[in-house]
């Protein structure tokens, strides 16, 4: 069965939202894996937009099934994931302008900076994996440059304008999946995916964990709004 990674940094996004103490991503996590996820992920950026160093320190104590830490492949963050040392490291591009981690890292390009930083990781004990675009020459360099596990990129499947697209996108990260595995490399994917699109991409089979962040955050906020308010008017007419 493909394993649940929940992707908490929108927590984090509210609260900072406000600058103060809530909603407490480390509160989320625990939540979310009381409900069942495998796995808790977090991407530190460099900007510090919405999971604080303070956060991932916490995460590395209290998370009981496995942190997952999203970085990009820099001299600070690989310092932190080697003082905190989560169960995997996923490497990811990052651009100081996008909303979100816009596309997979370009592993061929980057790969004598790659080799050394994954070997410097690797030294930590953890399992590294890189964000990838579904393309064979990405996956056979980032198997070259020594990862156990790639992440796929599900961005270009999840925007698909049209039901062609889609498909096609869709027999992208098939074929990507079954060449990730022949060579011996972990599989996950993740980035977009919802309610909607995930029941496709679980039945391509052979995927170990999706990582999803906004569509789970996003639905409790909806699904929560119910109880929150009802809380409110109870405390207002004294009850
Ligand atoms: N995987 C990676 C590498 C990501 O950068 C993100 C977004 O932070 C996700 C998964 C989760 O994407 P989403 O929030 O769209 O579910």
């Amino acid at each position: 069965m493909v394993k649940l990674g929940v992707n908490v940094d929108h927590v984090a996004t509210v609260r900072q939202a406000r600058g103060i103490h809530e909603p407490d991503p480390v509160t989320a996590a625990a939540l979310a894996e009381l409900a069942g996820a495998d796995s808790i992920t977090v991407h530190l950026r460099e900007d510090r937009r919405h999971i604080q160093d303070r956060d991932v320190e916490l995460l590395s104590q209290t998370v009981k099934t496995r942190l997952n830490l999203e970085m990009a492949a820099t001299e600070e963050m690989i310092g932190i994931a080697l003082k905190i040392l989560p169960y995997s490291v996923t490497l990811v591009p990052e651009k100081r302008q996008e909303l979100t981690t816009e596309g997979g890292l370009d592993v061929i390009h980057l790969r004598t900076d790659l080799r050394d930083q994954v070997a410097t990781l690797r030294q930590g004990g953890m399992l590294i994996s890189l964000f990838v675009d579904p393309d064979l020459e990405q996956l056979k360099a980032a198997h070259r440059v020594g990862v156990q596990a790639v992440e796929l990129h599900t961005g270009a499947y999840c925007e698909a304008a049209d039901e062609t697209a889609r498909k096609a996108e869709l027999a992208k990260l098939e074929s990507a999946v079954r060449a990730g595995k022949k060579l011996g490399l972990q599989v996950n994917a993740g980035h977009g995916l919802n309610y909607r699109n995930v029941r496709e991409v679980v039945a391509l089979g052979g995927i170990e964990e999706l990582n999803i962040g906004h569509s789970i955050v996003a639905r409790a906020v909806l699904v929560g709004m119910e109880r929150a308010v009802r809380e409110m008017v109870a405390l207002l007419q004294g009850r």
